[in-house]
């Protein structure tokens, strides 16, 4: 039984404001990805019978370089206004974890301060911020891997912080996770098709559905159905990102929480993965947490963007105007920050990935 006792999948659309007509405030980032997903009727996807929901509105993708740090400036958000609430999937409020400190009586290091967000269904969520500013730990404390301090964590109108672990274990079927790094979070010893069929099996499925599933699975990530019988090694970084994510959504998740998913990748892998877990998102109605060090990513992916500095959100809003226009100072550093040492290099990058978003692929 899932919590809230499975209600609503999704949201019901909502189209934009004026959208027809409206004069749009620079070129669209991702032309291609919002024409499929306009183009896409929701539940059209292969991978299960949940019945895909119309998703929120498209990303806030739109945008073209502007302002003095040359980050596109993204087309506004629509939000709900207007349109009625829709109850949040995923609440996370005043959330507090700490750890004990380094060193005998050492006090405990705080390192969630107060966090609050939430996820509608079918809803992206971008959350931003530096290194060890906590975002990891946010997305570890939704999975249940982090005991909570204070506050709550509600998904689906339930409580979720300090469930029983077999409690966990059946939440497991509507939230799942993505790691940053493909080489280290598959294991290396199962075949393709046996890390596929594991949480498919434990969720009591018999092996041949299992095997059959897999089939499905390994063609929504467009990897071949050999692949099943092969052993990580034998896959590119990219393409084992495409079996992660196939294992995510293997037993149908309503959200799954991506850390740092493409970071790991080179920057045209990352535009392929970004586009399948969009595509996905409009098949099938998941909600992501993306949880990312890079705005343009996340700018690229998100409804909503929160942005965290030292264990507290510190702006969160509509991933356009957080990303183009920010109010908080800490977002106006990371927009001019550059992960890498060098500026130029940092700029090339970013130009490239610019690049690499707006052009159509053939
Ligand atoms: N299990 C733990 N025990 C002690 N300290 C921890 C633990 N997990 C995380 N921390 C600390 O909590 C802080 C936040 O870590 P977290 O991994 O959430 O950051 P992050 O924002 O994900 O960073 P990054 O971008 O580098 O992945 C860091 O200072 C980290 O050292
Ligand atoms: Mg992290």
């Amino acid at each position: 039984m899932r919590p809230g006792g499975g209600d609503e999948r999704g949201p019901r659309r909502r189209d934009r404001p004026g959208r027809a007509g409206a004069p749009r405030a620079a070129r669209p980032l991702h032309p291609q990805a919002a024409g499929r997903r306009a183009r896409r009727r929701p539940g059209q996807g292969t991978v299960d019978a949940a019945g895909g929901l119309p998703r929120l509105t498209g990303p806030a993708g739109p945008g073209g370089l502007a302002g003095p740090q040359g980050f596109p400036e993204a087309e506004g958000f629509p939000g709900l206004a207007g349109g009625g609430a829709v109850n949040p999937l995923l609440k996370v409020s005043d959330l507090r974890v700490s750890f004990p400190g380094k060193g005998w009586r050492a006090p405990r290091v705080e390192v969630l301060r107060g966090v609050s967000l939430d996820v509608r269904p079918g809803e992206t969520v971008g959350l931003v911020g530096g290194s060890g500013s906590g975002k990891t730990t946010i997305g570890r404390a939704i999975l249940g891997l982090v005991p909570v301090q204070s506050g709550t964590i509600e998904f689906a109108g339930e409580r979720i912080d300090g469930l029983s672990p077999r409690r966990r274990r059946a939440l497991a079927r509507d939230i799942q996770v993505i790691f940053q790094d493909p080489y280290t979070s598959l294991n290396p010893s199962l075949t393709i098709g046996d890390t596929l069929s594991e949480p498919l099996l434990a969720q009591g499925h018999a092996a041949r559905e299992a095997r059959a599933r897999v089939a499905v699975l390994l063609d929504r990530v467009k990897l071949p159905a050999d692949a099943a019988d092969r052993l990580p090694r034998e896959f590119s970084g990219g393409q084992r990102q495409r079996v992660a994510i196939a294992r995510a959504l293997a037993i149908d998740p309503r959200l799954i929480v991506c850390d740092e998913p493409v970071s790991a990748l080179d920057l045209t892998t990352q535009r392929t993965v970004l586009d399948l877990l969009l595509e996905i998102q409009a098949q099938t109605g998941v909600a992501y947490l993306f949880i990312s060090h890079d705005l343009a990513v996340v700018r690229f992916m998100s409804h909503r963007v929160a942005v965290i500095h030292r264990g507290e959100i510190v702006e969160t809003g509509e991933a356009a105007a957080v990303t183009s226009a920010p109010e908080n100072p800490y977002t106006r550093s990371l927009l001019l920050a550059a992960p890498i040492a060098d500026v130029e290099r940092q700029r090339a990058r970013r130009e490239q990935f610019e690049r690499e978003v707006a052009s159509p692929r053939a």
